[in-house]
């Protein structure tokens, strides 16, 4: 059966949804204020409203009321009509949570979680105020700069898998990526994706679980895509698509191609199990094995040498001092 989909509180107004899209359908064309505000079910003074709030958003619409309103292309904002259009079917994307402005897309999606809202929804946010990174960091969310996603998944697995989800994850935006860039990246166990020694993606994973079950995960990823600049603190260890490549990249069409890879690496896991996962991050991250790490904890810093992954999906490391033990929990650096 068809869930009704509620718009949750603060989430973007299906008629400003309605609008993009049709704007979106008609880009190129003049369209009449009075025949958008027809087709959205809203007054000729509202829909000029909403025109001056996307404006401020940077989408180039031209016109004015009186004139009608025209746009040069389909706008890069990752409202649900425009998006879905663009994904594959199945169960990613089904469902789509967009919000102008909110705090955390993984808050909103745990407690999406808690009331049952299915697997495969996602919670997207063009801006939000308090980003959360791994490690109780904050993650920089600048507005429409990013991409700031939650895709909730309940994968039929125990909860000692969970880290080969966030692998999942990874794997799907590197292969978004290099589609969408002809740069290949790097991934860095277990959640981080970098160019070279920048980090453009991370990737938090929160899980609702009990002992052997999960009842829900909820995989925040976070792009940094169209920043011209990354600020001054952040600026040695992070960048951007944009800063990359020299040009801009449609954030609709990186988000269709990650959930189209997501579709992909989330079925294999489930029919080939954990190692065609576990083989392919082996293949693709250059931290996977060989290479010198310092992983720091909430107790200790120690360094040693990556030795492969487990069938879990931890990192085996060899410390300096001659134990090989997998990283539970930790944040992990290039070391000299
Ligand atoms: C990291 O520390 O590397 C993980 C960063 C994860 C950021 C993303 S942005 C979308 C989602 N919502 C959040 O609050 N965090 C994640």
């Amino acid at each position: 059966s068809v869930m009704k989909q509620r718009t949750l509180p603060g989430a973007t107004d299906r008629r400003i949804d309605a609008l993009l899209a049709v704007l979106a359908d008609n880009a190129m064309i003049v369209i009449s204020g009075a025949k958008i505000a027809r087709e959205i079910g809203v007054t000729r003074s509202t829909v000029w409203r909403w025109i001056e709030k996307l404006r401020a958003l940077g989408l180039r619409v031209k016109g004015h009321p009186r004139s009608g309103y025209q746009i040069e292309r389909v706008p890069d904002i990752l409202a649900p009509r425009i998006l879905r259009k663009r994904l594959p079917p199945g169960p990613f994307g089904k469902r789509i949570h967009h919000f102008f402005k909110t705090d955390s897309t993984n808050a909103v999606a745990m407690t999406l979680g808690e009331q049952g809202e299915p697997h495969g929804t996602i919670v997207i946010a063009e801006e939000q105020t308090a980003g959360r990174g791994r490690a109780g960091h904050t993650w920089h969310s600048e507005k429409t700069n990013g991409i700031y996603m939650t895709v909730l998944l309940r994968p039929p697995i125990a909860p000692q898998q969970a880290p080969l989800i966030t692998l999942v994850a990874g794997l799907a935006v590197r292969d978004a990526i290099v589609e969408e860039t002809g740069i290949v990246p790097d991934l860095r166990w277990p959640n981080d994706l970098l160019f070279g020694k920048k980090k453009f993606c991370g990737i938090l994973t929160e899980m609702n679980a009990e002992q052997d079950q999960i009842h829900f995960v909820a995989v925040g990823i976070g792009i940094n895509v169209n920043h011209e600049r990354i600020p001054e603190e952040l600026s040695a260890i992070a960048t951007s698509l944009r800063i990359e490549t020299k040009r801009t990249h449609s954030r609709v069409e990186i988000v269709a191609r990650l959930l189209r890879h997501l579709d992909s690496y989330y079925n294999r896991f489930l029919s080939d199990g954990p190692e065609s996962i576990v083989a392919r991050v082996s293949e693709v991250s250059s931290y996977a094995r060989g290479k010198r790490v310092r992983i720091a904890t909430a107790t200790e810093t120690y360094t040693g040498t990556t030795e492969g992954l487990e069938p879990g999906g931890l990192l085996r490391v060899r410390r300096d001092d001659g134990r090989i033990l997998p990283v539970i929990a930790g944040t992990l650096s290039e070391a000299d």
